[in-house]
């Protein structure tokens, strides 16, 4: 854990946050599945600002391989125009989410080609990439490999399977067992939480398998730089996206300031991501990832997300009746980071009526007011000490403990903690029958510090309203300027402040 009094530190030893999500393909539509990587990532890009590190968050898209090329063929149109049209559709669905991506690449770009043929002609001159056969299920209509239980539906139509064969290169992972198992060793936090890890653990002491990574029967890719009838596979060509946003192939002094990275998966994607990704890299001298955070599936109904089942929700269509930060604080606080969660709409509309509009709506609306009536919308300054001011200790060092520990469930019911102490505190002393004067100040200042302190630590995850609640207390600037730990230090507001009383922030909603 970050020390809680951190003392700032000279530029040149800013630490680097160099956060990604997975690169998203371009065959499917954004649906809360994607979301809930890309809003995590986000709330985790935002406390790592707040905290004052250098922090470069990447999002993107995934282009190439034969998924996009047949969509683009159902779709009817070409392999580039598919990969435009989505990546937009990621691009839309990632801003009317109020994500702050510094950067959205994706891999038809030519750097990213550069990027590749690097890091493969780094594993070929290793000696780590070989020629060999690659046998598999192939559809001749379709120009394709397939799996073993796609073969009786393509039989059904009529499209004949085939055992086919050709050369391909492969990577030797067998060759990483012994090198992995020492990374895991001296980095025990390498893959997070440890039920992962340990899942990742397995697979590299079943033994490991050399994969393929090229292809010649497909055109929609990266050659390989020493043979270029061949074209690079998908995962070698999807992993690299990480390492071509930092300047691998083109910018070395960018790419020594923010490498390694740290990553955040869905469990889908453990194997490529915490097995053949460190192998590649050790295999090219570059350093492995500095941790891969894995988390559960999203199901709905108890079931995954997936086209066929027709049970996918679009993220536009929640945020129509949650608004933005009702969908992120939802997601944020409900799913617990790691094991698998369902999804239920009944669940999204009680959390947030108990939560963002009981909870935290009502204590903005309540102090507001009564700062209205009886202080002619003036805020008093807190006071120095005072049952609010040793909740706020607690509550920051718990909210930046679990904010440290990738678990955003934690640190949202740490951050509420200290609503419901202000509003318990405001009840019992039930500042709308005091008088004006002194007494009432102080309450008024320690609720309104109270305030100011939640909408620093809950900005990660409610950015849009953790601004307005600032605004409207009188705060200069935004809460995303400040800084931790000293902006989350009590006794911060200043007083002597414009308080405004506004609409509610977050209305109820009918169950
Ligand atoms: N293109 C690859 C990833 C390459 S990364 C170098 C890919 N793309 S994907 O579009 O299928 O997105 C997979 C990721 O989306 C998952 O790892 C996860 O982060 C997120 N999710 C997709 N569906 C999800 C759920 N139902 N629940 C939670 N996360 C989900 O795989």
């Amino acid at each position: 854990m970050r020390a809680a009094g951190r003392l700032p530190v000279p530029c040149a030893t800013v630490p680097p946050f160099y956060i990604t999500t997975p690169i998203y393909y371009v065959n499917d539509a954004p649906h809360i599945g994607h979301a809930y990587t890309t809003v995590t990532a986000d709330a985790l890009a935002r406390w790592h600002r707040l905290l004052g590190d250098d922090t470069y968050f990447l999002t993107g898209t995934d282009e190439h391989g034969l998924k996009v090329q047949r969509a683009a063929e159902a779709n009817g149109i070409t392999p580039t125009e598919q990969a435009d049209r989505f990546a937009s559709r990621f691009r839309e669905a990632w801003a009317g989410l109020d994500i702050s991506n510094d950067e959205f690449i994706r891999t038809t770009e030519p750097r990213h080609y550069a990027a590749v043929q690097k890091l493969l002609q780094a594993c070929y001159d290793n000696g780590d990439i070989e020629s060999g056969t690659y046998r598999g299920l192939y559809s001749v209509a379709d120009e394709a490999y397939v799996t073993a239980d796609e073969v009786p539906e393509l039989e059904r139509q009529g499209r004949p399977v085939i055992e086919m064969e050709e050369e391909n290169y492969f990577f030797k992972l067998s060759r990483y067992e012994g090198a992995l198992l020492d990374w895991y060793e001296s980095h025990p936090d390498f893959v997070l939480p440890v039920t992962k890890r340990n899942e990742a653990l397995g697979f590299i002491r079943q033994g490991l398998k050399d994969f393929s990574v090229s292809r010649t029967s497909i055109d929609w890719g990266v050659p390989i730089p020493w043979d270029p009838r061949h074209v690079t596979y998908v995962w070698f060509d999807a992993l690299t996206n990480y390492l071509t946003a930092a300047g691998y192939a083109d910018d070395p002094a960018t790419f020594a300031r923010r490498w390694p990275a740290v990553h955040l998966i869905g469990k889908d994607i453990l194997r490529f991501h915490c097995v053949y990704w460190p192998a590649m890299l050790l295999s090219a001298g570059v350093e492995p990832p500095r941790h891969v955070y894995v988390h559960g599936y999203l199901l709905v109904g108890g079931e995954k997300m997936s086209k066929t089942r027709l049970n996918q929700i679009a993220p536009a269509d929640l945020v129509e009746t949650f608004g933005v930060d009702g969908f992120r604080y939802h997601f944020l606080a409900d799913q617990r980071f790691g094991p698998d969660g369902d999804f239920s709409y009944e669940a999204m509309v009680a959390r947030y009526n108990a939560d963002l509009a009981n909870n935290l709506g009502n204590l903005l609306h309540r102090v507001t007011t009564i700062v209205a009536r009886k202080l002619d919308g003036t805020g008093p300054p807190s006071g120095a000490d005072g049952p609010l001011a040793e909740a706020s200790a607690g509550v920051s060092e718990e909210t930046a403990r679990a904010w440290d520990e990738v678990a955003p469930s934690e640190a949202l019911a740490a951050t509420w903690r200290l609503i419901h102490q202000a509003n318990a505190y405001l009840e019992e002393r039930e500042p709308w029958k005091m008088e004006p004067g002194p007494d009432l100040e102080v309450v008024l200042g320690d609720a309104l510090e109270a305030l100011r302190i939640v909408a620093v630590l809950a900005a990660p995850a409610i950015p849009g309203a953790s601004s307005e609640i600032w605004r409207r207390i009188g705060m200069p600037g935004s809460p995303e300027a400040a800084r931790l730990p000293e902006a989350a230090a009590w006794g911060g507001y200043p007083g002597g402040v414009p308080v405004e009383r506004g609409a509610p922030l977050f209305p109820r909603l009918d169950a």
